[in-house]
């Protein structure tokens, strides 16, 4: 979602928030701008729809001088995409610029509240968006006389809702501002020599400096070249300690791949093996034997098991839910995060709530953490792929995967992570409650140490699906069916078509294909059918067989030598043959692959789909 990058230093400021922003562009946005000011307090903005290139091309031709400035990438919520919705904006005054992610809810109320000034004064607003009130806020503050930090904070007081806020004073050119309302993606403050820097992720800054702060919920910091001070709900200012990070540069280069969404599916399996390193152990057999802050007796008290997520991690909960119902023997629901915080569902100390969310900042997701601690005082865990986000701070206990930067908005390897989490985390419940014993506890490790074989494997049908996705490409269409823990997989497969190929898609439990969606059906509406050899092969080909009365043409994929199922059906791919419980990893590189190469057939933009944004910071 929007990406804030701010600079003050001694370089040119342009450039290094251009390149910032590039960084970000993985976060999705329908417009960018930025704003320098140079040593004589001149203003330069410039603000473009569409790409950061789009952008780049004005700064070359109107020139941003200057070595102050910030910049932004915006997904638009309130106003269309256009240059005067986009930011930075700017003040009635001109005296304060500003860059925000998040929403201000009350906004309408502020901006009749502010309206009077505007009229008595003869100006008006000057975009549609819920911004324009922050810096609008600020100068009337400055005009009262106060400090641009304290204007600040007193903005960021009246607003409601999750907001971060880069901001700057037009007549001061050494110093840029930010703040942090809640959990709108964060801010993280990072240390050159000489030089500072600002943004709303690692990725922006780690060409200049490892070295971060993150600002905390209510935080307003005022950054010069020589450092930072943070002021926090009323204390008196201080200096944070910066903390190293590790991530490599390398990590989130696009290497060989055409795509990033291509890349990180092919890594799928090193992040599995990443994630369940040290975590499987099977002399004596051990899930997750060190890094989960619960303790045993905790564990043994808990009655029930509620996952909650949102789009794929979501998925990957009810996947979650399945295994914690079959391995660890308790009653375990799922629930969509955004849905579940504003129900009123009876939870107690002995539910164990645990949060899927691969950047641990969605919102909903948040929300719903929220919920579960304000109501319920239900312990929590989170699994994430993000250590020191938002999720694993308000969490009793992590469970951080391992998968590396995700950089393509589609989710790919931070699924199978989550998936991988969730099932040590079904291992480690049944064996604290006694209910898995030493024996089945080895085998489900055992079986899991193979998922990255599945996995590796899954990947090389690459080609069989490219050959499928340019028969299907220009379909409009697509049901896929599954059943048992392969009707979540269908919803996934339904998913990553529609955000990447844009087009039609639902995934379905093949059950509940004769209640109603079978009228859909004909012979330009192709059928995916998720259908391994298990438990529910017979009822999935009874399904299918509905779906070829009606002409529908089907496309199985089920595993590798079923000629049975092949001649079923109209097109086949086969993957490797799976233990019942771990058919998600054999599935998963095949959906994602068909997903991939249909959106490639449609020639579209596969690691910015329209609309999306990787990390989704408002509601
Ligand atoms: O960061 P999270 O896992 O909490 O994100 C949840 C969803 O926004 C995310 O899975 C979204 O559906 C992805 N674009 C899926 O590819």
């Amino acid at each position: 979602m929007c990406g804030i990058v701010g600079y003050v230093g001694p370089r040119p400021a342009a450039e290094l928030l251009i390149t910032g922003l590039r960084r970000l562009e993985y976060r999705g946005y329908d417009s960018a701008g930025i704003a320098t000011l140079d040593d004589d307090c001149t203003l330069h903005r410039h603000r473009t729809v569409g790409e950061v290139d789009n952008l780049a091309r004005t700064v070359a031709v109107g020139g941003a001088p200057g070595s102050t400035g910030i910049a932004h990438t915006r997904w638009a919520t309130h106003g269309i995409p256009s240059d005067h919705n986009a930011h930075p904006h700017a003040s009635s005054a001109g005296d304060v610029i500003v860059v925000q992610n998040g929403i201000v809810e009350n906004y309408r109320e502020l901006r009749a509240e502010l309206q009077a000034f505007l009229d008595a004064e003869n100006r008006s607003w000057q975009s549609d968006t819920d911004t324009e009130v922050i810096p609008e806020l600020i100068s009337r503050q400055l005009a009262a006389g106060r400090s641009f930090e304290d204007s600040l904070a007193y903005a960021v007081g009246r607003l409601r809702g999750a907001n971060a806020i880069a901001a700057f004073h037009r007549r001061d050119p050494d110093r840029i501002y930010a703040a942090r309302k809640g959990s709108a993606g964060g801010i993280v403050v990072g240390y050159g020599e000489g030089e500072m820097f600002i943004a709303s992720d690692l990725p922006a800054l780690l060409p200049h400096t490892t070295s971060v702060h993150h600002l905390e919920d209510g935080d307003i910091a005022a950054i010069d070249r020589d450092g930072v001070s943070v002021r926090r709900s009323g204390e008196p200012a201080f200096k944070p300690t910066p903390r190293e990070v590790d991530l490599d540069p390398i990590a989130i280069a696009r290497g060989p791949y055409r795509h990033f969404m291509l890349k990180e599916i092919h890594e799928q399996p090193r992040a599995l093996s990443d994630t369940i390193r040290g975590r499987a152990r099977l002399n004596p057999p051990n899930a997750l034997p060190s890094d989960l802050n619960l303790s045993d007796a905790t564990l043994r008290e808990i009655e029930r098991v509620l996952v909650i997520g949102m789009g794929t991690s979501l998925h990957a909960a009810m996947i979650g839910r399945w295994w914690i119902e079959q391995i660890a023997g308790i009653p375990a629901d799922f629930d969509n995060a955004s849905e579940f915080r504003f129900r009123a569902p009876l939870l107690g100390p002995s539910t164990l709530v645990v949060a899927v969310t691969q950047s641990g900042e969605t919102i909903d997701t948040l929300g719903a953490m929220n919920h579960v601690r304000d109501r319920w005082g239900a312990p929590q865990v989170v699994i994430t792929n993000v250590d020191g986000s938002e999720a694993t701070r308000q969490a009793d206990a992590s469970i951080v995967m391992r998968c590396g930067p995700e950089v393509g908005v589609a989710s790919t390897k931070t699924f199978v992570g989550s998936l991988a989490a969730l099932y040590l985390l079904a291992c480690r419940i049944g064996r604290a409650q006694g209910r898995l014993s030493q024996d089945d506890l080895t085998v489900h490790l055992e079986q899991l140490l193979t998922a990255p074989s599945l996995l590796e494997r899954g990947v090389q049908r690459a080609e069989r699906c490219s050959e499928i996705a340019q028969l299907f490409g220009s379909a409009s269409n697509f049901l896929v069916l599954g059943r048992g823990i392969e009707y979540p997989l269908a919803m996934e497969a339904a998913l990553k078509c529609k955000e990447i190929s844009y087009v039609h898609a639902e995934g379905y439990a093949a059950g509940e294909m004769k209640h109603g969606p079978i009228a859909l059906l004909d012979h330009q509406f192709p059928v995916i059918a998720l259908a391994p050899r298990g438990p529910l092969f017979d009822k999935m080909t009874s399904a299918i067989q509905q779906v070829s009365a009606r002409r529908a043409p089907v496309i199985a994929i089920g595993d590798e030598g079923d000629d049975e199922l092949a001649e079923l059906v109209d097109h086949f791919i086969g993957v490797p043959p799976a233990p019942p419980l771990l058919t998600p990893f054999s599935l998963t590189p095949v959906v994602q692959l068909l997903a991939y190469h249909i959106a490639l057939a449609r020639g579209l933009d596969i690691d910015q789909p329209r609309n999306l944004a990787k990390t989704v910071t408002v509601e």
